[in-house]
């Protein structure tokens, strides 16, 4: 298997990023089937049910793998606890995004996650560049942005919420390996 294939998965200290499969996909949904993580997303629809989960799952296994990497962020005691994963959009280099359910907010995952995530990008994907964007209603996630080491380019778009039903204005980051 490739190196560079997410499939191929990342391993730390109790944490695991892997690439989604079929028997995640009611996990994933319930604890992704709540508005206070989808509103913070761009594209994560309300409600989400498992039927969505295994549309997506099955779009990022057809995937190019140059242009998207998805992963299943596992606890080692609690399971799969959230996702995370780039998309290439603009041109600077892939962006990020991520959730964490909500019973497992506040204990740092999402922030070893990136940390790991962004490693791999870096090491593995060979990208020196990760842009993010950050509702500004949302100072948790731009305070894991800055915990993984990206910083505020001042640039705010007005960026869509498939859950929101509405735009709204999202402080842009940027990491450099
Ligand atoms: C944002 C999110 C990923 C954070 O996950 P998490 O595992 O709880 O994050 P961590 O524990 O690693 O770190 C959270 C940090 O945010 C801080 N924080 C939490 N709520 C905050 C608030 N209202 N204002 C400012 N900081 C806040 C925490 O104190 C912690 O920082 P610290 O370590 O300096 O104390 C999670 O809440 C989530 O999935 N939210 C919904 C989806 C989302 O926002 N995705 C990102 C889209 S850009």
């Amino acid at each position: 298997m490739d190196d560079s294939d997410p499939l191929s998965g990342i391993r730390l200290d109790g944490l695991a990023l892997r690439a989604p499969c079929a028997a995640d996909a009611g996990r994933i949904a319930d604890l992704a089937n709540d508005y206070e993580i989808a509103k913070m997303t761009t594209n994560l629809p309300f409600p989400y049910r498992r039927q969505d989960a295994e549309a997506f799952f099955a779009r990022m296994e057809a995937a190019d793998r140059a242009r998207e990497a998805v992963f299943v962020i596992e606890d080692a005691a609690a399971g799969p606890v959230g996702m995370i994963g780039f998309h290439v959009s603009g041109t600077l280099g892939p962006e990020i995004g991520y959730w964490i359910g909500r019973p497992f907010w506040g204990r740092g995952l999402a922030t070893r996650a990136a940390g790991a995530a962004l490693a791999w990008a870096s090491q593995t994907w060979r990208r020196k560049v990760v842009v993010s964007g950050h509702f500004a209603d949302n100072p948790a996630s731009g305070r894991v942005l800055e915990k993984a080491g990206f910083l505020y380019t001042g640039e705010i778009q007005r960026r869509r919420s498939v859950a929101r039903g509405a735009v709204a204005p999202t402080r842009m980051m940027v990491w450099l390996a």
